[in-house]
């Protein structure tokens, strides 16, 4: 491949430039006219181009357009006549990298080629530096930009090339099932089953039948053998979902598995032999359950060999937006829809919900924001009412260290910081804030949160601008 391509319809010229530019350890094309140059750019693009302007076919800022439409971007220094000042100008202005006057000095243009590679490898250094960076951001179709998922996400990578048996804690909808297969996908078993198992969802007779399987008339209705999912999953992966919910009896079983790598199927005397991951989830406080004898402490053990908890999303709120935006991408392909970002005041109501439900959540609230959204822009009203209502409520005066809405609780509509109790968190705890305190306090907060843009300030603090007008004024007063 030429990394520089010389076109000129003066032969000598062509040829003089272009041993110059061998001598100086280029590789060199050249080309006799426009059209040659074309087809040599479409077959084997330079990583420059140096042309004559004047040329019979198609002069050189033309041949610059027609070459950008084959490679985008195409550096080009072009030639021009002594003295055509205007064409100079022409091909500055559509984007050439510099033009050189006849008759030209060869050092010069050398010096010129030499800058403009230096300037590419920069350039493509920097593309590939950022396509790095936007890997990072994702673990298979996990979105996280924040330090602790990246944190996760490396640690996950780590994981997933052991067999290690791994427990996956984290509030409802936090991506603990999304978690479990980047996992999968990322071990030596990607190209194996990937089995799934809820074990809520199923009484514990059945729940034992789905695990190992079932011999023909093990009980009433077990008209055939079955396999069961630790079968199913043989050389790959079981992710049991919900582990916390698994009863004493199952417990026991499970436990014998872990320990000895074989089972029998429900009715069965055969030992099957298997050789399964496991991966389980649950969104309870697995270790409070053993505490309170509901979960056994060796069984426990046995699946937390690696353990990994996802934060729920109001503890990492730098990664709300870059999933919005994914989600807003991902619905409006779906629903054939024109829109691709969101207004400023749904990025403001975003941030501040405390999102209970979690990934889960915002992807749904994501998915009725652009099903009704009319135009290319999500607005405030296109979001569900209640996290409009939360991001009207008065800003958050101080920022409480601890989370606010356990999830399913009363909370969903409550705005991070904004908790039940007094959100102006007096000085000493217990000290009684007058009223009209806690007001200057939380209309102060609302101006630092708008930069002083008052009207702004009111939608926050939920009242008139008019009327918050009146109490600034107020404020202002000296005190009687
Ligand atoms: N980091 C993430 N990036 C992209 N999508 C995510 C992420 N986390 C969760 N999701 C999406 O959110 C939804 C809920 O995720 P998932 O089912 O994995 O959560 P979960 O923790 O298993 O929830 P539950 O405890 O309720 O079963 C899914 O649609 C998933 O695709
Ligand atoms: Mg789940």
């Amino acid at each position: 491949m030429a990394t520089v391509l010389v076109v000129d319809d003066e032969k000598i010229v062509r040829e003089s430039l272009s041993s110059w530019l061998i001598d100086a350890g280029y590789d060199v094309a050249m080309a006799a006219n426009g059209t040659e140059a074309l087809s040599i750019i479409k077959q084997d693009p330079p990583k420059i181009v140096i042309s004559d302007n004047r040329m019979p076919d198609i002069d050189g800022i033309e041949l610059m357009k027609r070459a950008r439409d084959i490679v985008p971007g195409l550096p080009f220094i072009i030639i021009t006549a002594y003295a055509s000042v205007p064409s100079a100008v022409d091909a500055m202005r559509l984007g050439a990298y510099d033009y050189v006057e006849k008759p030209f000095c060869p050092e010069r243009i050398e010096l010129l080629v030499k800058k403009l590679l230096a300037h590419q490898t920069l350039v493509e250094e920097n593309v590939a530096l950022k396509k790095e960076l936007e890997k990072r951001f994702f673990f298979h179709d996990l979105i996280g930009k924040g330090a602790k998922m990246q944190r996760l996400f490396d640690f996950a990578q780590t994981v997933a090339r052991s067999s290690a048996t791994v427990l996956i804690r984290g509030e409802s909808g936090t991506g603990k099932e999304l978690l479990a297969r980047a996992i999968h996908n990322s071990s030596p078993r990607a190209d194996k089953p990937f089995v799934t198992l809820s074990c809520a969802a199923l009484p514990e007779s059945l729940l034992e039948s789905e695990l190992f399987g079932h011999e023909k008339g093990a009980f009433t209705g077990a008209i055939a053998q079955r396999k069961g999912n630790f079968e199913l999953a043989d050389t790959g992966t079981l992710f049991l979902d919900e582990i916390g919910d698994i009863s004493a009896n199952v417990q026991v079983h499970l436990l014998r598995v872990l320990e000895e790598r074989e089972f029998t199927r429900v009715g069965g005397g055969e030992r099957i032999k298997v050789d399964v991951r496991i991966i389980s989830a649950t969104n309870k406080d697995l270790w409070a359950c053993v505490q309170d004898g509901k979960f056994r402490e060796d069984l426990y053990y046995r699946l937390n060999v690696v353990g990994m908890t996802i934060p729920p999303l109001r503890e990492r709120r730098e990664d709300i937006m870059p999933l919005a935006n994914h989600f807003v991408q991902k619905f409006a392909r779906e629903n054939n829809k024109q829109c691709f970002e969101v207004s400023q005041e749904v990025v403001e109501a975003l941030m501040r919900y405390a999102w209970p439900g979690n990934v889960r959540e915002l992807e749904n609230s994501i998915e009725h924001a652009v099903v009704i959204c009319d135009g290319p822009l999500v607005r405030l009203k296109d979001l569900p009412n209640h996290i409009v209502r939360a991001s009207a409520e008065p800003a958050p005066v101080v920022s409480v260290g601890s989370p606010v809405a356990a999830p399913g609780a009363e909370s969903a509509a409550v705005p991070v910081g904004g908790t039940a109790g007094p959100a102006a968190a007096p000085a000493e705890a217990g000290a009684v804030t007058p009223l009209a305190e806690l007001e200057k306090q939380q209309i102060l907060a609302a101006l630092k949160q708008t930069g002083g843009n008052k009207k702004e300030a009111a939608r926050l603090l939920g009242i008139h601008r008019m009327t918050l007008h009146k109490k600034l004024k107020q404020l202002q007063e000296p005190n009687p």
